[in-house]
């Protein structure tokens, strides 16, 4: 059942587009309007609610920092992110007027079913983005929006990760027009856009046999920091846990503005440093530039997820893996791609089990 690929992470990293399209599926009309009929929590309920929560764990929780770049955004709508299981136990502000999103692919993660009970004790609205049909969180919350990843059979999680983010921006988009944030019109512009991101998915794994080789030469690394700013920061957190997984690889994602705070003091000659650009329209690239420019001139090794076109970062820059152009908010959706691939090639290359990575299961079902 692995198609032909040497892994089924492989085979879900190749699945991203087909995921991704599957959580956009049915939820426009013919006309591009925006349909969630799934979503049954009382619309008057949720024009007052004044904060959103997002639950989650690993991954999810990553997908959850992306929501809050677009649904603050898109919604005017203050919205956290906490890790379910720092939520639940340290007495939170959630009342009647929060909505918490969880976050998760099986729909068993324990923590996760601890935060949406604490919440829905104390009068919250709770809607889960899940991707495992009649499980634990969804059953338990006022409503849920399906990822249509189909089953990840892989440790690590990738295309349901897609369709997390994917379906958070559905979200997103579904508050941001109940509320009169965004008209109609608008809210099927960026549907447009979305839909035009299976096609770019599908594009960045075409260029990736770059990756593929960095990743084989790379085997013997000891440690790999991974920077990015605005949503290319959960995706270099992403990058890092990732290669931590799977390749058992120190690595830490940074977010790229913090640099100079502390982190940069690890960069010695030699070290890798994964940097994930911003598009070039983005007041945030030249920023993001001068950070790769002081990395390299201190002999870091610097691999760049850049845009096409994007030629600022060519002269500091060791390896320049390109993406597709995308709007800002959507450019997790292919600039994590090449972090997975990495992760999955390197362990690949260690010898390691890229399915079953030591320590872990594919569903935490105790606190
Ligand atoms: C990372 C990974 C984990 C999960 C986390 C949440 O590759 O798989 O970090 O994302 O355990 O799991 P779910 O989404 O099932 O709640």
């Amino acid at each position: 059942e692995k198609g032909g690929f040497d892994s089924f992470m492989a085979k879900e990293i190749a699945d991203q587009p087909q995921a991704v399209a599957d959580t956009l599926l049915g939820r426009s009309d013919e006309d591009g309007r925006l349909i969630l009929d799934e979503l049954r929590v009382d619309e008057a309920a949720l024009r007052e609610i004044d904060k959103i929560v997002v639950v989650a764990c690993g991954t999810a929780a990553y997908a959850g920092m992306v929501a809050k770049y677009a649904i603050e955004h898109w919604c005017r709508i203050p919205c956290e992110v906490e890790l379910a299981h720092e939520f639940r136990y340290r007495d939170p502000v959630v009342n009647a007027r929060t909505l918490v999103v969880a976050i998760s692919q099986s729909g068993e993660t324990m923590d996760t079913i601890m935060a949406v009970r604490h919440a829905r004790e104390q009068g919250a609205r709770v809607i889960a983005i899940c991707n495992t049909h009649g499980s634990t969180i969804p059953r338990e919350s006022d409503a849920a929006l399906y990822t249509h990843a189909g089953p990840e059979i892989a440790v690590a999680s990738t295309k349901a990760f897609l369709a997390q983010i994917t379906a958070c921006y559905l979200l997103g988009l579904y508050l941001a027009q109940l509320r009169g944030n965004k008209s109609p019109g608008e809210v099927t512009d960026i549907l447009g856009q979305l839909h035009a991101m299976p096609d770019k998915i599908a594009k960045t794994l075409e260029g990736l046999d770059q990756v593929r080789r960095m990743a084989r030469w790379m085997a013997d690394t000891r440690s790999v920091l991974f920077l990015g700013r605005h949503v290319g920061f959960p995706v270099a957190m992403e990058g890092a846990l990732k290669l931590k997984e799977l390749a058992y690889i120190h690595a830490e994602g940074f977010a790229a503005g913090e640099l100079k705070h502390g982190p940069i003091a690890l960069i010695e000659p030699g070290q890798p440093v994964f940097v994930v650009v911003p598009s070039p329209t983005s007041p945030l690239h030249p920023k993001v530039v001068s950070n790769i420019q002081e990395i390299n001139a201190r002999g870091a090794r610097t691999i760049v997820i850049a845009e096409e076109g994007d030629e600022d970062v060519v002269p500091y820059a060791q390896e320049v893996v390109r993406v597709p152009q995308t709007p800002a908010l959507l450019a997790p959706l292919v600039t994590v791609v090449p972090l997975q691939v990495f992760a999955c090639e390197l362990a690949g290359a260690k010898g390691l089990d890229v399915d079953q990575p030591r320590n872990l299961a594919k569903s935490v079902t105790v606190e």
